[in-house]
C-alpha cells in the first residue's frame, strides 16, 4: 500500500477477562484486510488504562489537554486513523464503560472522520449499543455511516476457532460497510488537507 492510504483503527471495546470482543474483531479485521483499501490497525482497550477520573476542564475545551501518559500511543493511533471500526457488544442495552472512557479522554482525534461498527450480543446483536454510539459520535462532529454489521445470538455463530458457520452473510454486510467507510474517509481526509484541492 502507497503512503497515502487511508488508516482504519478497528476498536475492541470490551476488556473483561474472558471476552469475546477478540474473536469478533479479529474476524472483521480479516475483512477489512481483504478490502485492500484501508491499512488496518486493531486497537485492544483492554491494553490501555482508561482512566475515568477526566481532567477538570472537558477535553473540548481544552486542545492542550494532558493525558496519563500510558494514555499517547493510543492517542497517537487514534490521531493518524481517517476512519475507524468499532467493536461492540451491548452492556445494559449500551456501550461498554471502557468505551465511554477512551471516547471522553479524546476529542479532535475524532474529529471530521468516518465511523462504522460490528455489534454482537444476545437478541439485539451489538444494535442497542451502536445506536449509543451514533449520539455520542455526533456530538464530536464524527459521521457514522448507515451500514453495519451486527451478531445477535453470537454464540452460536462461530466455531471454536473463530470461523463464522454461514459466512457469506456478515462478509457481505462488511463489505457494504467497508465501501461507504471509505468513500466518507477519502472524502473527509481531502476536506481536512490544508492543501488546497485542485
Ligand atoms: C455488564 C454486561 C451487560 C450485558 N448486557 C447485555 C444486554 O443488555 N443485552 C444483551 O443481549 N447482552 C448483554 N450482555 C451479554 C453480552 O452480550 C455478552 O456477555 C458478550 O459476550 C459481551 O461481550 P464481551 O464478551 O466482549 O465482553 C451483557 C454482558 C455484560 C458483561
Amino acid at each position: 500500500m502507497s503512503s497515502t492510504t487511508l488508516q482504519l483503527a478497528v476498536i475492541i471495546a470490551s476488556v473483561r477477562e474472558g471476552r469475546f470482543g477478540p474473536v469478533v474483531s479479529a474476524w472483521f479485521a480479516e475483512q477489512a484486510r481483504r478490502h485492500r483499501s484501508f491499512e488496518v490497525d486493531v486497537i485492544d482497550l483492554a491494553e490501555v488504562p482508561l482512566p475515568l477520573e477526566l481532567p477538570s476542564t472537558p477535553p473540548a475545551l481544552d486542545p492542550n489537554m494532558q493525558r496519563p501518559a500510558s494514555m499517547a500511543e493510543l492517542t497517537r493511533r487514534l490521531a493518524v486513523a481517517d476512519a475507524y471500526v468499532i467493536v461492540t457488544p451491548d452492556y445494559n442495552r449500551s456501550i461498554p464503560a471502557s468505551l465511554k472512557a477512551a471516547i471522553d479522554w479524546h476529542f479532535s482525534q475524532w474529529d471530521a472522520k468516518t465511523i462504522g461498527f460490528v455489534g454482537y450480543s444476545g437478541a439485539s446483536g451489538g444494535l442497542l449499543a451502536i445506536e449509543h454510539l451514533r449520539q455520542i459520535f455526533n456530538e464530536l462532529n464524527a459521521h457514522t455511516v448507515r451500514n453495519y454489521v451486527s451478531f445477535p445470538r453470537f454464540f452460536e455463530l462461530f466455531d471454536a476457532e473463530g470461523r463464522l458457520h454461514e459466512p457469506d452473510g456478515p462478509a457481505a454486510a462488511a463489505t457494504a460497510m467497508l465501501d461507504q467507510l471509505h468513500w466518507w474517509a477519502s472524502a473527509l481526509a481531502a476536506a481536512r488537507s490544508p492543501q488546497p484541492v485542485g
